[in-house]
């Protein structure tokens, strides 16, 4: 008789999950994935950090296990929760440790310890509890799926279940290049890994003592991804790579680009409940509603005619946030509105705060991020902007696209991958090449003179509003890559 074939067990383990830590797109991936791979047939599980803001009670997390983790020398108390992701029956892991996770932000100490080192310790220790859980839970899945710099280092550790037997593959996906975690031979130490392993090409330029532990772990992982076809092509060059492309060719073999997706029932616009009108293509004269709504308010001028431009987005260099205060300092036409929401750096903080302020009723800023004025901005706003210097995937385009709001983007990473040029037969949203302000201010025009003949603006949103971005089709993908490690 034939062996069925057991469900594929896979452990996620990440520093983010929406919507109970999130600082950026890494939670919504790790939020909504795994419950695609479990539509799949797959057995996913996920295992965050309890952060000192995560409501246990709330969640209905209940304690499963008690372990003691060495570390630094001593022994720490972990104990371990156990709940569900927010819609879905994938089991979700907090591990709770008041020194090193459940205190501070999630990339920010408590104000009274001051150790330079502290984060890096905080996501060491982490992997190292994961690890832990993973074995005395006895998960024992075919594969351990870990994310960015944060959790990479468990991609070191050895698996205590051995890992050339029958032990589980490590596949790392590179959300974002741009940050990396270093460590000596000390902090190495601290879960008995020793610089012995590591390769010359992850040592730091500013302190030789200091190596990449992300650099090492895609040298080590079975295999890694990255979130868009086009920002695995980037990530090989040095005007991306960040320095990192010279481990990264050596494993371009095994380097893939999977598109990310959103939850396509969680942003609908023909169900939100927190939209003044739900729409669909076929009601999209109910859009304008929405526009009136997210006028009113943010206090900005009540107006049809006005191109409404909104921005949801991390206040970080990243973002190309310069080009947008640059075009806001030099609209295109005076019928243009801005509506904000973004929270991160102060000095921008600072900025848009003062040119809502000079410009009320034209611009309109909020700072505290606020999932249900994302949403009013994704159905209310004409066009969506994100002039982003680079962008792995980017996903609130496509969230954007899914409510026939037409994206601006610069013409990078996944932004290049998923929206259509409003030149082309599908066309879908607007790119600029170039990340310059004068390029910005072009295609901001551009759009502009779209956005007053409606017919033409309305096949931009009917065509973005029908392009499939569920997370179907990379889930497929992404199982297609577990098996090719698992099989291998
Ligand atoms: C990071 C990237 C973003 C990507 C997200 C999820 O936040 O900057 O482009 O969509 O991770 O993968």
């Amino acid at each position: 008789m034939k062996k069925k074939k057991s469900p594929l067990r896979i452990s996620f383990v990440a520093a983010e999950v929406a919507p109970y830590a999130k600082v950026g797109g890494l939670a919504d991936v790790v939020g909504s994935l795994p419950k695609a791979l479990a539509d799949l047939g797959c057995l996913p599980r996920v295992i965050v950090p309890r952060y000192e803001h995560i409501r246990l009670a709330d969640m209905g997390a209940e304690q499963v296990a008690v372990f003691s983790i060495p570390f630094a020398g001593q022994s720490y108390n972990a104990k371990i929760y156990r709940s569900q992701l927010l819609h879905a029956r994938v089991p979700l892991y907090l591990i709770d440790q008041p020194i090193w996770l459940s205190s501070g932000d999630i990339y920010r100490q408590k104000d009274s310890v001051s150790d330079s080192s502290f984060l890096l310790k905080r996501f060491l220790f982490f992997c190292l509890a994961a690890q832990t859980l993973i074995t005395k839970l006895r998960f024992a899945p075919h594969i351990v799926h870990v994310h960015d710099w944060m959790t990479a280092p468990l991609c070191l550790l050895p698996d205590p279940t051995g890992r050339n037997a029958n032990g589980s593959k490590r596949v790392l996906t590179i959300h974002n290049i741009g940050n990396e975690g270093f460590a000596n031979a000390e902090l190495l130490n601290l879960v008995g890994l020793t610089l012995r392993s590591f390769s010359p090409l992850t040592r730091s330029k500013d302190d030789h003592h200091f190596f990449n532990t992300f650099a090492q772990a895609i040298l080590e992982a079975d295999c890694i991804n990255t979130v868009s076809p086009t920002y695995a092509k980037e990530i090989l060059t040095s005007k991306f790579g960040g320095g990192l492309e010279r481990v990264l060719k050596k494993r371009a073999r095994n380097l893939r680009g999977i598109l990310n997706g959103i939850d396509t029932e969680y942003f609908n616009p023909a169900s939100d409940q927190f939209i003044a009108e739900p729409f669909t293509q076929d009601s999209l004269k109910r859009k304008p509603a929405n526009k009136r709504d997210l006028q009113k308010n943010l206090g900005l001028r009540v107006s049809d005619p006005a191109f409404l431009c909104g921005i949801v987005t991390r206040l970080s260099e990243q973002k190309g946030i310069e080009l947008l205060i640059h075009a806001m300092k030099h609209p295109v036409s005076k019928d243009m509105q801005f509506a904000i929401l973004g929270e991160g750096n102060a000095e921008y903080e600072e900025i848009l705060r003062s040119l809502s302020h000079d410009h009320s009723g034209q611009i309109a800023f909020s700072a505290r991020y606020d999932s249900h004025l994302a949403r009013k901005i994704y159905a209310g706003a004409d066009a969506f902007l994100m002039p982003s210097r680079y962008e792995p995937c980017g996903l609130a385009q496509l969230i954007a696209l899914r409510y026939g709001t037409v994206p601006i983007v610069h013409d990078t990473g996944g932004l290049h991958d998923t929206v259509v040029d409003f030149r082309k037969r599908n066309g879908q949203g607007f790119l600029f090449k170039g990340f310059a302000p004068k390029e910005f201010l072009k295609v901001l025009d551009a759009a502009r003179r779209e956005f007053l003949v409606p017919q033409r603006w309305q096949r931009l949103q009917l065509n973005g509003m029908s392009a499939d971005h569920s997370w179907q089709r990379s889930a497929q993908e992404y199982l297609q890559m577990y098996q090719s490690i698992v099989a291998k």
